[in-house]
């Protein structure tokens, strides 16, 4: 018998003229400004905080579409954009820019396919106990404590130490790529991340001369990490230079590290503040059963999900989207977080419902550019909170969440603290 789910207030559209977007209130809680925009500007033509015009689609059917249309292409240098305008760091260095995000089939079929491997789940099962030995090595670190930033001590590392094990940094230089991957972290504000300035072009300054010289190493010297596949592929004729493989390796940790950090963040959070939905899954995870868990984790990725925005697409050719002309070189912003509460799509879609089964989310992306790393972002989020739950049951926040800071972004959405308390 399952009990029925409470019954919580939709969010309320506001009201008036076009809302202010990418402001802190907005970073907050953008979902009122979504549903406006869902409602009376679901294409909607903004000037973003960089001063560059883009449109916004954020109902679920024109943002599946727009993520599967071969008419958008990723490529940001192909459209009249020579300097690259992408909301990844790096955005300004040529050599970074051939990632898996910022390219079009064929390049991007050759690429992936030679990444895929690594992401199948049997391959990242592989990964389950290195995760759980992270996971309880972080908790040590605070259980004894009686309250922590969950963020920082918590789900901010635990993303980086598996990365980085996923690439084939070594132990040793592990905690010098935490410190620069939160130099990024630091600097952002709202409606300006993404925008490599000061300490984020440092930070990725550092990441990239660290991994050319780690792929110089691992040449000759090679393992059974990531980046020694790569240098493999590469040396076996499947056309992939030394600064593909640098790319790779530096959107494998941006693509794979603010989001997972955000999913944990983001998904602790309303955990914590759905106190009959958190019961429920802690009681589940008391009995031992999983299945609760799985779908926990795609509701989180629904309800509050780490990415707001998909990267950006531009028109290769004039094109209909809902009921805008687009026209070619136009970028387009597909709002992940205003498809995935869309009524038409979603029952109750304000709700948080751990149980919720008919969840088909654009929280991975959708399409060719589907997020490669969901096999692996699953097995962190599952076992994070999981073991946090299990081991602190009576964790509590320690601040009012009109207290708590966010942040906001064009790509990103998560807490800059998560303070709790726990015996
Ligand atoms: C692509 C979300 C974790 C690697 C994407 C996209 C989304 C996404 C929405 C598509 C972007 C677009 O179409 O513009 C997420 C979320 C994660 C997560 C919510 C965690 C909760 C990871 C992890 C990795 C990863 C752990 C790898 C270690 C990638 C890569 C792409 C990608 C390489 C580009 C794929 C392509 O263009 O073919 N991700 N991601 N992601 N993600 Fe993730």
């Amino acid at each position: 018998h399952k009990p029925p789910a409470p019954l919580e207030p939709a969010v309320e559209p506001l009201s008036g003229p076009a809302p202010e977007l990418f402001s802190w209130e907005f970073a907050a809680d953008p979902y009122p400004a979504y549903a406006w925009l869902r409602e009376h500007a679901p294409v909607h033509r903004t000037t973003l905080p960089s001063g560059v015009e883009a449109w916004l689609v954020t109902r679920y059917p024109d943002a599946r579409q727009a993520l599967a249309d071969t008419r958008l292409s990723k490529n940001p240098v192909n459209h009249g954009r020579s300097s690259g305008r992408t909301g990844i760091p790096g955005e300004r260095d040529a050599d970074l820019m051939t990632h898996l995000l910022n390219i079009d089939p064929p390049d991007h079929t050759r690429l992936r396919r030679l990444v895929s491997k690594a992401f199948t789940p049997r391959t990242v099962a592989t990964f389950e106990p290195r995760v759980r030995e992270i996971t309880d090595r972080l908790i040590d670190g605070f259980a004894a404590n009686g309250s922590a930033d969950l963020i920082h001590e918590f789900a901010f590392p635990l993303p980086i130490y598996a990365i980085c094990d996923l690439l084939g940094v070594p132990a040793e230089d592990q905690d010098d790529f935490r410190d620069w991957a939160g130099m990024m972290l630091r600097h952002q504000k709202p409606g300006q991340p993404g925008v490599p300035r000061g300490g984020v072009g440092r930070a990725v300054k550092k990441i990239r001369g660290y991994l050319a010289e780690l792929i110089h190493r691992k040449r000759a010297d090679l393992g059974d990490d990531l980046i020694s596949e790569l240098i493999r592929a590469s040396d076996h004729g499947e056309h992939l230079t030394e600064n593909e493989a640098a790319a790779m390796a530096f959107i494998l940790l941006f693509a794979g590290f603010e989001t997972t950090v955000n999913l944990i963040g983001n998904g602790l959070y309303a955990l914590l503040t759905h106190p009959e939905q958190r019961a429920r899954l802690q009681s589940s995870l008391a009995r031992g059963e999983t299945a609760l868990l799985a779908t926990a984790v795609e509701e989180l990725l629904r309800y509050d999900g780490p990415v707001e925005l998909a990267t950006w697409r531009y028109a290769t050719t004039p094109l209909t989207l809902g009921d805008q002309e687009i026209n070619t070189g136009d970028p387009v912003l597909v709002v992940l977080a205003a498809a995935d509460r869309d009524p038409s799509r979603f029952d109750r879609p304000d709700l948080l419902d751990l149980t919720r089964r008919d969840n088909p989310h654009l929280g991975f992306g959708h399409g060719i550019h589907y997020c490669i790393g969901a096999p692996l972002a699953r097995l962190e989020a599952q076992y994070a909170l999981a073991a946090l739950l299990r081991r602190l049951p009576d964790l509590t926040l320690a601040a009012e969440p009109a207290d708590l800071r966010w942040r906001g972004g064009l790509i990103m959405r998560g807490l800059r603290q998560l303070p709790v308390n726990f015996s």
